[in-house]
């Protein structure tokens, strides 16, 4: 059965010690959930978010991981040392790493193969910038980064892999992706999965769309059949709206059942 999943990425948003203090706020206001609750918070958070966590349902998660298990790569972390702390979840791939950071589908191929090897669960990013958009080479463009991401993920591996389609055009500018291009999207990305594995891989497969997505846009989203939860930035920081989201898809699991 397929997760719905609703996360939250906080970017660099956040000290440890309000880290503590949004997760004491959300807790009580996310208890009853039936989707999966994340906050992908900065690394300094990590230990104070899960401590704060421990004994609920919210899943604490990084924001990224290094391809390498150690050495001389200064300012990064490690997927090992993600998991010697039990972490279990992380975000790849995000756009602004591709952006800013110069990160490119090989080397998010090398720390997803990493990440996968800690048994770590990935949250991979997908999407077109505007200008693909415009030139229509949207789903080329999502086929040849899932391709890429995924090459040497076996069939058993593929199920630590949450897809979350993330339209370059629509973070953090307010401009939200309609509902129905947002499944179209979530649509393709399922059948990419289903040819580079299995139909029942890609039917299971949670697939998350991002991308200025809030509480007012959220219940549209979530009702598409092909869109299984979301990946939320700005909505994420403040714990009211963000459970107003975790409650509409919980809505939504009761509906499905999943
Ligand atoms: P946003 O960010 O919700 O602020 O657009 C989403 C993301 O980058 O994951």
């Amino acid at each position: 059965m397929r997760n719905t999943i609703i996360a939250g990425n906080w970017k660099m948003n956040k000290t440890p010690q309000e880290a503590r203090e949004f997760i004491k706020e959300l807790k009580p206001m996310v208890s009853s959930a039936l989707c999966k609750v994340i906050c992908c918070v900065p690394f300094l958070d990590i230990p104070a978010a899960l401590e704060e966590a421990s004994n609920s349902n919210i899943i604490i998660a990084a924001q990224n991981c290094h391809y390498e298990k150690k050495g001389a790569f200064t300012g990064e972390i490690s997927a090992p040392m993600l998991k010697s702390i039990n972490v279990d979840f992380v975000i790849l791939g995000h756009s602004e790493r591709r952006t800013y950071f110069g990160e490119n589908d090989e080397t998010i191929n090398f720390r997803l193969i990493s990440a996968i090897e800690e048994n770590l669960n990935v949250i991979l990013c997908v999407g077109e910038t505007l200008a693909q958009r415009e030139q229509d080479i949207t789903e080329e463009t999502i086929a040849i980064q899932l391709k890429s991401a995924l090459k040497n993920i076996n069939i058993d591996n593929i199920k630590q892999v949450v897809i979350a389609y993330e339209p370059v055009w629509a973070i953090g500018t307010g401009k939200t992706a309609t509902a129905e291009q947002a499944e179209q999207v979530c649509a393709f990305i399922r059948k990419i999965i289903s040819d580079l594995y299995n139909e029942s891989i890609a039917k299971e497969m949670s697939v998350l769309y991002g991308g200025s997505m809030n509480a007012t846009n959220a219940v549209e989203l979530l009702r598409m059949p092909n869109i299984n939860g979301g990946l939320i930035g700005g909505a994420s920081l403040r714990a009211e709206e963000f459970s107003k989201i975790v409650n509409f898809a919980s809505a939504e699991c009761t509906v499905n059942g999943g």
